[in-house]
């Protein structure tokens, strides 16, 4: 049994506003590799090389390649017991959203209704000169013809719709995720390393503006110092159980 403490569940149970932070780490046992644990995707192929947009320039079918592989892991996937149990957890509080560094699309598959995606989705393709939307069927041709993917209309490269480094955050989506840890009485970290800014700053805003903070993860991670409780194991354990303590105690 997963240990919590009852504070938490008696937080989660009387809040009226929920908020999650996750990364890669929740989508593990999904199969997807998370970016700094061993065996990570950062581990296999250098990030300098291929997530950012001098490196798309110099080699365009290099780049989309790598993210057509991680597309395909990704549509593979099935949501796991951690997805699901957030997507639960909306039946047990008032408000919840999530505000997640994944670009899998999990959360949404899992059916939670408010998701924020701060580094975009995988699944997503757009030019990079007109911003016309692609469908990812066309990527994939362009690749398997030996040729890098580009617009229909205007000729541009058609690149993912993921945030890469050196670039900013959708403004939009920050806003969002700023607008619901500044209104959270709790506030959960799950799956994630914390070490990326912005995301990385939001629990520590969220225990700021007084809400009740907690991490969910196997690891010390950049923020453990900074919540009030850290829950020790992967999410696809400890969220079910968490989940299913405060419905039972909301249910009382
Ligand atoms: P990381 O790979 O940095 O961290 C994954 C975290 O998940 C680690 O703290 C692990 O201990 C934890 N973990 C592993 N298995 C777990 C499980 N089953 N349950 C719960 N936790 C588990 O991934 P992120 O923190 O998401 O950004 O990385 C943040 C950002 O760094 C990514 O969004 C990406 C990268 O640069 C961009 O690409 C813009």
């Amino acid at each position: 049994m997963p240990d919590f403490s009852d504070t938490l569940v008696d937080r989660l149970a009387e809040a009226d506003h929920v908020a999650v932070l996750t990364g890669a780490g929740i989508s593990a046992e999904s199969g997807i590799p998370t970016f700094r644990d061993p065996g990570g995707l950062w581990d296999e192929f250098d990030p300098q090389e291929l997530a950012n947009v001098e490196a798309f320039l110099d080699n365009p079918e290099l780049v989309q390649g790598w993210y057509r592989h991680r597309r395909q892991v990704v549509v593979e996937a099935e949501p796991n017991a951690g997805h699901q149990a957030l997507a639960d957890l909306e039946a047990h509080v008032p408000s919840l959203a999530v505000v997640t560094q994944n670009v899998d699309n999990l959360h949404t598959r899992a059916e939670t209704g408010t998701v924020i995606e701060l580094h975009g989705n995988i699944t997503d393709n757009y030019c990079m000169d007109c911003e016309r939307a692609v469908g990812a069927e066309a990527v994939d041709v362009a690749i398997q013809e030996g040729e890098p993917a580009r617009c229909p209309d205007c000729e541009g490269l058609i690149r993912p719709d993921v945030v890469w480094f050196g670039e900013m955050l959708p403004a939009d989506a920050m806003a969002r995720a700023e607008a619901v840890t500044e209104r959270a009485d709790v506030f959960l970290s799950v799956g994630t390393s914390a070490v990326v800014h912005p995301a990385a700053q939001l629990p520590v805003a969220a225990r700021e503006q007084g809400a009740y903070v907690a991490e969910v993860n196997p690891d010390t991670t950049g923020v453990t110092d900074d919540v009030h409780e850290t829950i020790r194991g992967p999410a696809g354990d400890v969220l079910p159980a968490l989940v299913d303590a405060v419905a039972a105690r909301v249910d009382v």
